[in-house]
Protein backbone atom coordinates (compact mmCIF):
# COMPACT_ATOMS: atom_id res chain seq x y z
CA UNK A 1 0.00 0.00 0.00
CA UNK A 2 0.89 3.34 -0.60
CA UNK A 3 0.96 6.55 1.04
CA UNK A 4 -1.83 7.74 -1.27
CA UNK A 5 -4.16 4.43 -1.15
CA UNK A 6 -3.87 4.76 2.42
CA UNK A 7 -5.23 8.64 2.52
CA UNK A 8 -7.82 7.32 0.24
CA UNK A 9 -8.91 4.15 2.42
CA UNK A 10 -8.53 6.02 6.08
CA UNK A 11 -10.57 8.96 4.47
CA UNK A 12 -12.94 6.63 3.30
CA UNK A 13 -13.73 5.62 7.09
CA UNK A 14 -13.12 8.75 9.07
CA UNK A 15 -9.12 7.38 10.42
CA UNK A 16 -6.87 10.39 8.42
CA UNK A 17 -5.50 11.27 11.62
CA UNK A 18 -3.33 7.64 11.38
CA UNK A 19 -1.39 9.69 8.63
CA UNK A 20 -0.76 13.20 11.16
CA UNK A 21 2.94 12.16 11.45
CA UNK A 22 3.99 10.47 8.40
CA UNK A 23 5.65 13.49 7.41
CA UNK A 24 8.23 12.66 10.76
CA UNK A 25 8.69 9.54 9.77
CA UNK A 26 12.53 7.91 7.63
CA UNK A 27 11.54 5.67 5.14
CA UNK A 28 11.61 2.22 6.82
CA UNK A 29 9.06 3.40 9.52
CA UNK A 30 6.49 5.45 6.82
CA UNK A 31 6.83 1.51 5.33
CA UNK A 32 5.92 0.39 8.63
CA UNK A 33 2.94 2.85 9.21
CA UNK A 34 1.56 2.19 5.82
CA UNK A 35 1.70 -1.84 6.28
CA UNK A 36 0.08 -1.61 9.54
CA UNK A 37 -2.64 0.53 7.79
CA UNK A 38 -3.15 -1.96 5.12
CA UNK A 39 -4.13 -4.67 7.61
CA UNK A 40 -7.03 -2.52 9.41
CA UNK A 41 -10.33 -4.11 9.70
CA UNK A 42 -12.37 -0.90 9.25
CA UNK A 43 -15.48 -2.99 10.35
CA UNK A 44 -15.00 -3.13 14.06
CA UNK A 45 -15.99 0.69 14.13
CA UNK A 46 -19.47 -0.24 13.65
CA UNK A 47 -19.11 -1.93 16.60
CA UNK A 48 -19.09 0.90 18.69
CA UNK A 49 -22.00 2.07 20.14
CA UNK A 50 -23.94 -1.20 20.01
CA UNK A 51 -21.68 -2.24 23.13
CA UNK A 52 -24.74 -1.55 25.30
CA UNK A 53 -27.54 -3.32 22.94
CA UNK A 54 -28.35 -5.88 25.53
CA UNK A 55 -28.56 -9.84 24.23
CA UNK A 56 -31.88 -10.96 24.97
CA UNK A 57 -31.57 -14.44 26.19
CA UNK A 58 -34.70 -16.67 24.43
CA UNK A 59 -35.51 -19.64 22.86
CA UNK A 60 -33.46 -21.67 25.62
CA UNK A 61 -33.23 -25.26 27.15
CA UNK A 62 -30.99 -27.44 29.00
CA UNK A 63 -28.61 -29.42 27.43
CA UNK A 64 -28.57 -33.05 28.14
CA UNK A 65 -25.21 -33.84 28.84
CA UNK A 66 -23.12 -37.46 29.44
CA UNK A 67 -23.03 -37.28 33.51
CA UNK A 68 -20.14 -38.83 35.06
CA UNK A 69 -22.11 -41.72 36.00
CA UNK A 70 -23.46 -42.59 32.09
CA UNK A 71 -19.63 -41.68 31.22
CA UNK A 72 -18.34 -44.58 33.69
CA UNK A 73 -21.23 -46.88 32.56
CA UNK A 74 -19.50 -46.74 28.73
CA UNK A 75 -15.99 -45.88 29.57
CA UNK A 76 -14.38 -49.10 28.15
CA UNK A 77 -16.03 -48.32 24.93
CA UNK A 78 -15.40 -44.36 24.48
CA UNK A 79 -12.05 -44.92 25.65
CA UNK A 80 -10.92 -47.86 23.77
CA UNK A 81 -12.30 -45.67 20.80
CA UNK A 82 -10.52 -42.45 21.79
CA UNK A 83 -7.36 -44.35 21.53
CA UNK A 84 -7.57 -45.59 18.49
CA UNK A 85 -7.98 -41.91 17.19
CA UNK A 86 -5.08 -41.12 18.79
CA UNK A 87 -3.36 -43.95 18.08
CA UNK A 88 -4.04 -42.85 14.15
CA UNK A 89 -2.54 -39.42 14.40
CA UNK A 90 -6.31 -38.22 14.20
CA UNK A 91 -6.01 -35.71 16.93
CA UNK A 92 -4.43 -32.57 17.92
CA UNK A 93 -4.36 -30.30 21.04
CA UNK A 94 -4.50 -26.35 20.61
CA UNK A 95 -3.32 -24.45 23.85
CA UNK A 96 -4.49 -21.19 24.07
CA UNK A 97 -1.84 -19.19 25.34
CA UNK A 98 -2.56 -15.39 24.17
CA UNK A 99 -4.51 -14.26 26.93
CA UNK A 100 -3.30 -11.30 29.02
CA UNK A 101 -3.93 -12.60 32.52
CA UNK A 102 -4.46 -9.74 34.09
CA UNK A 103 -6.22 -10.76 37.05
CA UNK A 104 -3.66 -13.01 37.87
CA UNK A 105 -1.51 -9.38 38.04
CA UNK A 106 1.35 -11.11 36.56
CA UNK A 107 3.31 -9.47 33.11
CA UNK A 108 4.84 -12.47 31.73
CA UNK A 109 2.77 -14.95 29.77
CA UNK A 110 0.83 -16.59 32.62
CA UNK A 111 1.81 -20.50 31.31
CA UNK A 112 5.74 -19.21 32.70
CA UNK A 113 4.12 -18.64 36.42
CA UNK A 114 5.51 -20.97 38.91
CA UNK A 115 2.82 -23.05 41.10
CA UNK A 116 5.60 -24.70 42.63
CA UNK A 117 6.02 -24.04 46.61
CA UNK A 118 9.00 -26.66 47.13
CA UNK A 119 9.76 -26.54 43.78
CA UNK A 120 9.44 -24.86 40.41
CA UNK A 121 6.81 -25.86 38.80
CA UNK A 122 5.34 -24.03 35.91
CA UNK A 123 1.47 -23.86 34.80
CA UNK A 124 3.31 -25.18 31.11
CA UNK A 125 5.29 -27.68 32.92
CA UNK A 126 1.73 -28.71 34.62
CA UNK A 127 -0.14 -29.05 31.33
CA UNK A 128 2.76 -30.95 29.78
CA UNK A 129 2.97 -33.38 32.22
CA UNK A 130 -0.67 -33.67 31.81
CA UNK A 131 -0.47 -34.20 28.32
CA UNK A 132 2.25 -36.68 28.34
CA UNK A 133 -0.33 -38.99 30.75
CA UNK A 134 -2.55 -39.44 27.63
CA UNK A 135 1.01 -39.97 25.23
CA UNK A 136 2.13 -42.36 27.30
CA UNK A 137 -1.21 -44.23 27.60
CA UNK A 138 -1.82 -43.52 23.68
CA UNK A 139 2.16 -44.76 23.30
CA UNK A 140 2.50 -41.74 20.57
CA UNK A 141 2.83 -38.22 20.96
CA UNK A 142 0.14 -35.80 19.47
CA UNK A 143 0.75 -32.52 17.71
CA UNK A 144 0.02 -29.64 19.89
CA UNK A 145 -0.18 -26.27 18.56
CA UNK A 146 0.36 -22.94 20.46
CA UNK A 147 -1.85 -19.70 20.41
CA UNK A 148 0.53 -16.79 21.92
CA UNK A 149 -0.04 -13.09 20.52
CA UNK A 150 1.89 -10.24 19.54
CA UNK A 151 2.56 -9.65 22.85
CA UNK A 152 3.98 -12.62 24.73
CA UNK A 153 4.83 -15.01 22.12
CA UNK A 154 8.66 -14.26 22.35
CA UNK A 155 9.18 -14.88 25.37
CA UNK A 156 6.74 -17.75 25.21
CA UNK A 157 8.63 -19.62 22.26
CA UNK A 158 11.76 -18.72 24.40
CA UNK A 159 10.62 -20.10 27.49
CA UNK A 160 9.50 -23.42 26.15
CA UNK A 161 13.10 -23.17 23.68
CA UNK A 162 14.97 -22.98 27.72
CA UNK A 163 13.05 -25.47 29.39
CA UNK A 164 13.79 -28.04 26.18
CA UNK A 165 10.17 -28.38 25.84
CA UNK A 166 9.58 -30.11 28.61
CA UNK A 167 11.00 -33.27 26.78
CA UNK A 168 8.12 -33.53 24.57
CA UNK A 169 9.43 -34.02 21.19
CA UNK A 170 10.24 -30.26 19.36
CA UNK A 171 9.15 -31.12 16.13
CA UNK A 172 5.46 -31.98 17.17
CA UNK A 173 4.73 -28.18 18.92
CA UNK A 174 4.00 -25.41 16.81
CA UNK A 175 3.31 -21.92 17.76
CA UNK A 176 1.60 -19.42 16.21
CA UNK A 177 0.38 -16.25 16.71
CA UNK A 178 -3.40 -15.12 17.12
CA UNK A 179 -4.49 -12.07 14.87
CA UNK A 180 -5.02 -8.70 16.17
CA UNK A 181 -7.35 -6.16 15.67
CA UNK A 182 -7.51 -2.46 16.15
CA UNK A 183 -7.73 -0.45 19.03
CA UNK A 184 -10.41 2.44 18.77
CA UNK A 185 -10.75 5.45 21.23
CA UNK A 186 -13.96 6.00 22.70
CA UNK A 187 -14.30 8.83 19.65
CA UNK A 188 -14.05 6.07 17.55
CA UNK A 189 -10.76 7.36 15.95
CA UNK A 190 -7.89 4.12 16.05
CA UNK A 191 -4.90 4.78 18.35
CA UNK A 192 -1.43 4.82 17.37
CA UNK A 193 0.80 3.35 19.85
CA UNK A 194 3.76 4.92 18.48
CA UNK A 195 3.92 7.82 15.25
CA UNK A 196 4.54 5.16 13.00
CA UNK A 197 2.45 1.77 14.65
CA UNK A 198 -0.90 1.59 14.93
CA UNK A 199 -2.10 -0.19 17.73
CA UNK A 200 -3.49 -3.17 17.79
CA UNK A 201 -4.78 -5.62 20.39
CA UNK A 202 -4.99 -9.60 20.04
CA UNK A 203 -8.56 -10.65 19.19
CA UNK A 204 -9.73 -12.69 21.90
CA UNK A 205 -9.94 -16.62 22.03
CA UNK A 206 -12.21 -17.08 19.24
CA UNK A 207 -9.59 -16.18 17.00
CA UNK A 208 -8.16 -19.31 17.16
CA UNK A 209 -9.31 -21.06 14.83
CA UNK A 210 -8.71 -18.55 11.69
CA UNK A 211 -5.63 -17.77 13.59
CA UNK A 212 -3.99 -21.18 12.83
CA UNK A 213 -5.33 -20.77 9.38
CA UNK A 214 -3.87 -17.60 8.79
CA UNK A 215 -0.40 -18.96 9.89
CA UNK A 216 -0.20 -21.80 7.59
CA UNK A 217 -0.25 -24.35 10.26
CA UNK A 218 -3.30 -25.93 8.75
CA UNK A 219 -1.18 -27.51 6.45
CA UNK A 220 0.06 -29.70 9.22
CA UNK A 221 -3.82 -31.14 10.12
CA UNK A 222 -4.34 -31.98 6.04
CA UNK A 223 -0.86 -33.31 5.56
CA UNK A 224 -0.97 -35.36 9.13
CA UNK A 225 -5.14 -35.84 8.24
CA UNK A 226 -5.36 -34.37 12.10
CA UNK A 227 -9.46 -34.65 12.58
CA UNK A 228 -9.72 -33.54 15.72
CA UNK A 229 -8.68 -30.33 17.75
CA UNK A 230 -8.79 -30.63 21.52
CA UNK A 231 -8.51 -26.71 22.40
CA UNK A 232 -8.19 -25.80 26.14
CA UNK A 233 -7.49 -23.04 28.25
CA UNK A 234 -3.81 -21.95 29.90
CA UNK A 235 -5.07 -21.58 33.06
CA UNK A 236 -7.01 -24.96 33.98
CA UNK A 237 -3.72 -27.06 35.19
CA UNK A 238 -5.64 -30.12 36.07
CA UNK A 239 -7.37 -30.61 32.60
CA UNK A 240 -7.14 -33.68 31.05
CA UNK A 241 -6.00 -32.70 27.51
CA UNK A 242 -6.63 -35.13 24.85
CA UNK A 243 -8.72 -37.25 27.06
CA UNK A 244 -9.59 -40.97 25.19
CA UNK A 245 -12.88 -41.39 27.02
CA UNK A 246 -13.79 -37.51 25.99
CA UNK A 247 -12.71 -37.75 22.67
CA UNK A 248 -14.13 -41.35 22.06
CA UNK A 249 -17.44 -40.24 23.37
CA UNK A 250 -17.93 -36.96 20.81
CA UNK A 251 -16.87 -39.16 17.49
CA UNK A 252 -18.77 -42.21 18.90
CA UNK A 253 -22.62 -40.05 19.99
CA UNK A 254 -21.29 -38.29 16.04
CA UNK A 255 -21.21 -35.13 17.65
CA UNK A 256 -19.13 -32.53 15.72
CA UNK A 257 -17.69 -30.45 19.36
CA UNK A 258 -17.70 -31.49 22.53
CA UNK A 259 -17.35 -29.74 25.84
CA UNK A 260 -16.03 -30.40 29.07
CA UNK A 261 -18.26 -29.17 31.41
CA UNK A 262 -18.90 -29.18 35.58
CA UNK A 263 -21.57 -29.03 37.56
CA UNK A 264 -22.05 -25.68 39.17
CA UNK A 265 -20.61 -25.18 42.78
CA UNK A 266 -23.56 -21.86 43.14
CA UNK A 267 -25.95 -20.29 40.90
CA UNK A 268 -23.05 -16.94 40.89
CA UNK A 269 -20.57 -19.27 39.93
CA UNK A 270 -18.56 -17.53 37.55
CA UNK A 271 -18.52 -20.32 34.21
CA UNK A 272 -20.32 -20.06 30.82
CA UNK A 273 -23.47 -22.02 31.33
CA UNK A 274 -23.66 -24.96 28.43
CA UNK A 275 -27.91 -24.96 27.33
CA UNK A 276 -30.03 -25.36 23.90
CA UNK A 277 -30.81 -22.20 22.22
CA UNK A 278 -33.07 -21.88 19.13
CA UNK A 279 -32.37 -25.64 19.03
CA UNK A 280 -28.72 -25.45 18.40
CA UNK A 281 -26.08 -25.90 21.60
CA UNK A 282 -25.02 -22.58 22.85
CA UNK A 283 -22.83 -21.22 25.67
CA UNK A 284 -24.34 -18.38 27.88
CA UNK A 285 -21.67 -16.19 29.31
CA UNK A 286 -22.05 -15.84 33.20
CA UNK A 287 -22.86 -12.19 33.04
CA UNK A 288 -25.34 -12.59 30.49
CA UNK A 289 -27.72 -14.99 32.46
CA UNK A 290 -31.23 -14.30 33.18
CA UNK A 291 -32.57 -14.99 36.65
CA UNK A 292 -34.65 -17.88 35.18
CA UNK A 293 -30.91 -19.98 33.81
CA UNK A 294 -28.96 -18.80 36.59
CA UNK A 295 -31.34 -19.77 39.50
CA UNK A 296 -34.24 -22.33 37.92
CA UNK A 297 -34.47 -25.55 39.60
CA UNK A 298 -36.44 -28.70 38.73
CA UNK A 299 -38.74 -30.40 41.32
CA UNK A 300 -35.64 -32.14 42.89
CA UNK A 301 -34.25 -29.02 43.88
CA UNK A 302 -31.38 -29.37 41.14
CA UNK A 303 -29.91 -26.64 39.00
CA UNK A 304 -31.90 -26.81 35.59
CA UNK A 305 -29.03 -24.83 33.76
CA UNK A 306 -26.34 -27.19 36.06
CA UNK A 307 -23.18 -27.35 33.45
CA UNK A 308 -20.41 -24.86 33.93
CA UNK A 309 -17.86 -24.86 30.62
CA UNK A 310 -14.29 -25.36 31.34
CA UNK A 311 -12.94 -24.16 28.67
CA UNK A 312 -11.33 -27.60 26.77
CA UNK A 313 -13.25 -28.73 23.49
CA UNK A 314 -13.18 -30.96 20.83
CA UNK A 315 -13.66 -29.29 17.60
CA UNK A 316 -14.58 -31.55 14.53
CA UNK A 317 -11.84 -29.87 11.83
CA UNK A 318 -13.96 -31.17 8.68
CA UNK A 319 -16.84 -29.00 10.43
CA UNK A 320 -14.30 -25.74 11.04
CA UNK A 321 -13.39 -25.82 8.07
CA UNK A 322 -16.78 -25.74 6.83
CA UNK A 323 -18.22 -22.69 8.75
CA UNK A 324 -14.72 -20.95 8.45
CA UNK A 325 -16.41 -17.82 7.14
CA UNK A 326 -17.93 -17.19 10.36
CA UNK A 327 -18.34 -14.36 11.55
CA UNK A 328 -18.77 -14.41 15.57
CA UNK A 329 -19.55 -11.34 17.35
CA UNK A 330 -16.85 -9.17 19.11
CA UNK A 331 -16.91 -8.61 22.54
CA UNK A 332 -15.83 -5.09 23.17
CA UNK A 333 -13.37 -4.43 26.58
CA UNK A 334 -13.09 -1.01 27.74
CA UNK A 335 -9.84 -0.58 28.82
CA UNK A 336 -7.01 2.32 29.43
CA UNK A 337 -4.16 2.00 26.64
CA UNK A 338 -1.20 3.86 25.82
CA UNK A 339 -1.14 5.72 22.67
CA UNK A 340 0.36 8.40 20.97
CA UNK A 341 -1.46 12.16 20.95
CA UNK A 342 -0.53 15.44 20.23
CA UNK A 343 2.42 13.75 19.40
CA UNK A 344 3.70 12.39 23.15
CA UNK A 345 3.17 9.67 24.76
CA UNK A 346 0.25 9.33 26.64
CA UNK A 347 -0.53 6.52 29.82
CA UNK A 348 -4.42 7.03 30.54
CA UNK A 349 -5.66 6.31 34.30
CA UNK A 350 -8.90 5.82 32.77
CA UNK A 351 -10.04 3.70 30.19
CA UNK A 352 -10.12 5.51 27.21
CA UNK A 353 -10.49 2.93 24.09
CA UNK A 354 -11.93 -0.44 23.24
CA UNK A 355 -10.32 -3.50 22.65
CA UNK A 356 -12.15 -6.01 20.34
CA UNK A 357 -12.52 -9.50 21.16
CA UNK A 358 -14.36 -12.90 19.98
CA UNK A 359 -14.65 -15.69 21.93
CA UNK A 360 -14.49 -19.17 21.92
CA UNK A 361 -18.20 -19.95 23.70
CA UNK A 362 -19.61 -18.69 20.23
CA UNK A 363 -18.46 -20.91 18.33
CA UNK A 364 -19.82 -23.59 19.83
CA UNK A 365 -22.83 -23.02 17.62
CA UNK A 366 -21.41 -22.97 14.97
CA UNK A 367 -21.06 -26.71 15.08
CA UNK A 368 -24.47 -27.55 15.01
CA UNK A 369 -23.96 -30.19 17.50
CA UNK A 370 -22.05 -30.41 20.55
CA UNK A 371 -21.77 -33.13 23.27
CA UNK A 372 -21.64 -31.73 27.02
CA UNK A 373 -19.01 -33.92 29.00
CA UNK A 374 -19.43 -34.10 32.88
CA UNK A 375 -16.51 -34.11 34.53
CA UNK A 376 -15.18 -34.14 38.43
CA UNK A 377 -14.53 -30.95 39.19
CA UNK A 378 -11.96 -31.95 42.04
CA UNK A 379 -10.18 -34.16 39.66
CA UNK A 380 -10.22 -31.91 36.53
CA UNK A 381 -11.16 -28.08 37.27
CA UNK A 382 -8.37 -25.99 39.14
CA UNK A 383 -8.46 -22.61 37.21
CA UNK A 384 -5.70 -20.50 37.83
CA UNK A 385 -7.51 -16.89 37.84
CA UNK A 386 -6.92 -15.04 40.21
CA UNK A 387 -3.85 -14.24 42.71
CA UNK A 388 -6.09 -15.31 45.84
CA UNK A 389 -9.93 -16.39 46.43
CA UNK A 390 -12.02 -18.11 44.12
CA UNK A 391 -10.18 -20.03 41.23
CA UNK A 392 -6.68 -18.62 42.46
CA UNK A 393 -3.03 -19.67 42.42
CA UNK A 394 -4.21 -20.57 46.22
CA UNK A 395 -7.47 -22.99 45.09
CA UNK A 396 -5.36 -24.66 42.17
CA UNK A 397 -2.43 -25.74 44.71
CA UNK A 398 -4.97 -27.40 47.38
CA UNK A 399 -6.37 -29.41 43.96
CA UNK A 400 -3.15 -30.11 42.82
CA UNK A 401 -1.87 -31.39 46.15
CA UNK A 402 -5.60 -33.60 46.54
CA UNK A 403 -4.86 -34.98 42.91
CA UNK A 404 -1.38 -36.00 44.60
CA UNK A 405 0.92 -33.15 42.55
CA UNK A 406 3.95 -32.91 44.36
CA UNK A 407 4.28 -28.76 45.45
P1 LIG B 1 -9.31 -15.49 29.98
O1 LIG B 1 -10.69 -15.17 29.57
O2 LIG B 1 -9.14 -16.04 31.33
O3 LIG B 1 -8.41 -14.21 29.74
O4 LIG B 1 -8.71 -16.50 28.92
P2 LIG B 1 -6.92 -13.93 30.17
O5 LIG B 1 -6.47 -12.84 29.25
O6 LIG B 1 -6.06 -15.16 30.18
O7 LIG B 1 -7.03 -13.44 31.66
P3 LIG B 1 -7.61 -12.07 32.25
O8 LIG B 1 -9.07 -12.08 31.91
O9 LIG B 1 -6.86 -10.96 31.59
O10 LIG B 1 -7.34 -12.18 33.71
C1 LIG B 1 -9.13 -17.83 28.81
C2 LIG B 1 -8.15 -18.53 27.89
O11 LIG B 1 -8.15 -17.93 26.60
C3 LIG B 1 -6.84 -17.52 26.26
C4 LIG B 1 -6.11 -17.35 27.58
O12 LIG B 1 -4.71 -17.44 27.40
C5 LIG B 1 -6.70 -18.48 28.39
O13 LIG B 1 -6.09 -19.71 28.04
N1 LIG B 1 -6.89 -16.27 25.47
C6 LIG B 1 -7.59 -15.22 25.92
C7 LIG B 1 -6.21 -16.23 24.29
O14 LIG B 1 -5.53 -17.20 23.88
N2 LIG B 1 -6.29 -15.08 23.57
C8 LIG B 1 -6.98 -14.00 23.97
O15 LIG B 1 -7.00 -12.97 23.25
C9 LIG B 1 -7.66 -14.08 25.18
Amino acid sequence: MNYEQAKKILKEHGQEHLLDYYGELDAPKKKMLLDDVSKINFSVIDCIGKEQEKKEIKNVAPVSAKSLEEIQANRAEYEAEGLRLLRSGKVGAVLLAGGQGTRLGYDKPKGTFNIGVTRELTIFEQLIDNIKNVTDAVGAYFHLFIMTSVVNNDETVAFFKSKNYFSYPKEKIHFYIQDTEPVLGTDRKILLSEKHRVAFSPNGNGGWYSSLVNSGLNKILEKEGIEWLNIFSVDNVLQRICDPVFIGATSLTRNFCGAKVVKKTCPEERVGVLCMRDGKPDVVEYYELPEYMANGRNDSGELIYPYGVTLNYLFNVHVLNAVIAWKLPYHLAKKAVEHIENGEKVTPAVPNAYKFETLVVDMVRFMCTCLGFEVDRKKEFAPVKNKTGVDSVDTARELLRLNGVEL
